[in-house]
């Protein structure tokens, strides 16, 4: 793969399904000194901009995956695939816009080498309708953390876009569960089996690409930081995101629809949502 950056194309057929465009979001509007002191968002606008334009890579791979189930395909390729990479056209619009003095470009091209080499084929679940789960819980990570950004920041062009990508988000998390739900019924998915692969995805959800992208945003910031700089600036900045989380992400929002892709009774799902909500504010953010 190419580590450039590509665009996608807003003429494209695939462009015209999107819900929103790029051109109605005003960059120049941008309120730089509600940003200016705020370190971790930068890491985190960052970071969701190097993921989210990556898309292309395992969109592409997910789309292979289910080539011969003509609805599914038609909306990773169409659909999901072209959002995907409209969040990453607009993370990136705005990052140039907010930090004019980060070299976006060089430190994407360096995450890209990095983090393309590990999305290959064999990373998707057996099963198909563990790995629309496992898509769900991306999802799910993604638009919670939009959400949580559109509530905590004061700056109005960067709430109306965190709007914006957290319910395309929430579209896609309903639409993988539709497919979900389809593929475990044909599969004959029993509890175990969906558990443990909603529950891998959740404790993978905060591992290496958000670790990867972290170190690329950084050593734009630092190019001289060697290995030990950035493991100890990695360790500070999740640690600045706990407080963050206690005030701002949405726990409750992650905690109903995990549970809503596990098959039980619909009681026992309302009587399991209150502890967990306490499991996941003690796990996800410390
Ligand atoms: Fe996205
Ligand atoms: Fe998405």
């Amino acid at each position: 793969m190419t580590s450039a950056y590509l665009s996608s194309q807003p003429g494209s057929p695939a462009a015209s399904q999107r819900h929103w465009r790029l051109d109605e979001i005003d960059f120049a509007a941008i309120r730089r000194e509600d940003i200016a002191d705020d370190e971790a968002l930068f890491y985190l606008v960052i970071s969701a901009s190097f993921v989210e334009i990556l898309a292309d890579l395992y969109t592409a791979n997910l789309g292979r995956r289910y080539a011969d189930d003509a609805p599914a395909s038609a909306w990773l390729n169409e659909q999901w695939r072209s959002e995907e990479i409209q969040h990453g056209d607009a993370l990136r619009a705005y990052a140039l816009a907010a930090w004019p003095d980060f070299d976006w470009d060089r430190a994407y091209a360096g995450f890209a080498e990095e983090y393309g080499a590990m999305c290959t084929m064999e990373q998707l679940e057996h099963y198909r309708g563990l790995e629309m789960a496992a898509r769900c819980v991306v999802e799910i990570g993604t638009a919670t953390l939009y959400n949580g950004v559109e509530r905590s920041t004061r700056e109005p062009v960067l709430r109306d876009l965190a709007g914006r990508i957290k319910r395309d988000e929430v579209r896609h998390y309903k639409q993988f569960q539709k497919l979900f739900k389809q593929y475990r019924d044909s599969e004959k998915l029993g509890f175990w089996a969906i558990a443990y692969a909603v529950f891998k995805r959740v404790a993978e959800a905060r591992g290496e690409d958000s670790n990867i992208a972290f170190k690329h945003a950084y050593l734009g910031r630092h190019p001289q930081a060697d290995a030990a700089e950035i493991a100890r600036a990695w360790d500070a900045f999740n640690r600045s995101l706990g407080p963050w989380a206690k005030s701002h992400y949405p726990y409750r929002m992650a905690v109903s629809m995990l549970l809503a892709l596990l098959p039980m009774p619909a009681l026992l799902r309302r009587g399991l949502k209150w502890p967990l909500l306490g499991v996941a504010r003690l796990m996800m953010f410390g």
